[in-house]
């Protein structure tokens, strides 16, 4: 599939890695297997074995080395092949490609370009999940769609109004502003005194009264976005108000399928206890924006985003900036390659 190379795309939760059995996920099309070893240190090889091609997702943790479930040849965290216990030195051919992964702020990041070019300066910045004060609730799912037009909904919230009634439905009337920053982009919603939502109420209790709203989504490549979320009095400041800091992280699994990484915390002190924190993340995802972007995917019949020509409205501007800054870094990526 099309898609940027030399990015960070996010793998998983690193506690998804804790039950000491590698972990298969595919991304961009490129079936991945991570495990730790008993040095403790991530490795992320291509998932297939030179053999008889068998997953090696499906094969177990030796030391700091993966042997194939099959007829176990065993492989080291760099791909070479240090074992073949049917007998013989293994052949030079029998190694797999080996693909840079690093765990920061609960994510595992792995880069699926040109090796030389990693840098871990340019993983987006997850820090938040590291703050003692707050309580996460964290998640994988799929989405049946190319992961573009969920970008372009994280980055639209206009949806808010039409879809979502427990995150304000009807009365999320909003100002809507962009900020650029290098390949940064904010997408900024601010609802001005306004009836309380559903979700409001329940981290930011005001028995009736009207609240301000900030929801301000920041986007980076390739689809890392993440939402910092403020309930206040009006015109009281931010500090003296609720916050929700939520990621949503989109690898493409293929081009018609996404990883969806979330992640939702509230201050430990909040109102919102888990199961309801969690219903709301379910409802809203699950049940209103899942449906409605698969939806828009399966319409789409395949064909390129632009080809069809999609009328482009004002709120669009931030998704629209996300689309070109894309593009304009996969150009880039092939010029490169090719010259
Ligand atoms: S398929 Fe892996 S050792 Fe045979
Ligand atoms: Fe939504």
């Amino acid at each position: 599939m099309k898609a940027l190379k030399n990015t960070w795309y996010m793998a998983g939760w690193v506690h998804e890695l804790e039950n000491e059995n590698p972990l298969g996920r595919k991304i961009i099309d490129i079936p991945i297997v991570i495990y730790r070893g008993d040095d403790g240190e991530l490795a992320a090889l291509f998932d297939r074995c030179p053999h008889r091609f068998a997953p090696l997702s499906k094969g177990r943790i030796k030391g700091n080395n993966l042997q194939c479930g099959y007829h176990g040849l065993t492989f080291n965290c760099e791909g070479s092949c240090v074992d073949n216990p049917e007998g013989g030195h293994p052949p030079k051919s029998a190694y797999l490609n080996s693909f840079p992964i690093v765990e920061k702020d609960n994510i595992i990041w792995i880069w699926m370009g040109e090796k030389e070019k990693f840098d871990v300066s340019l993983i987006p910045d997850y820090s938040i999940h590291n703050d003692k004060s707050l309580s996460f609730l964290y998640g994988h799912s799929f989405v049946k769609s190319n992961y573009e037009l969920i970008t372009d909904n994280l980055l639209d919230l206009s949806h808010t109004r039409y879809i979502h009634p427990g995150f304000g439905g009807e009365n999320y009337e909003y100002d809507h502003t962009i900020e650029v920053q290098e390949q940064e982009i904010y997408s900024k919603y601010y609802v001005d005194s306004s009836p309380n939502s559903e979700i409001g109420e329940a981290m930011f209790p005001t028995k009736g009264q009207a609240v301000d709203e900030y929801n301000d989504m920041r986007w980076n490549l390739p689809a890392s976005l993440q939402l910092e979320v403020w309930f206040t009095k009006p015109g009281d400041k931010k500090e003296n108000g609720a916050v929700n800091w939520a990621a949503h992280i989109l690898t493409p699994k293929t081009k018609h399928e996404t990883h969806y990484f979330w992640a939702s915390g509230v201050s430990k002190e909040s109102p919102l206890d888990d199961k309801t924190h969690l219903n709301f993340l379910l409802q809203a995802f699950n049940e209103e924006d899942k449906p409605m972007i698969e939806a828009c995917y399966e319409r789409m019949s395949g064909n390129e985003f632009w080809d069809m020509k999609p009328v482009v409205l004002k709120v669009d501007s931030a998704a629209v900036r996300a689309r070109r800054t894309l593009n304009n870094a996969i150009a880039h990526e092939e010029r490169s390659d090719n010259s």
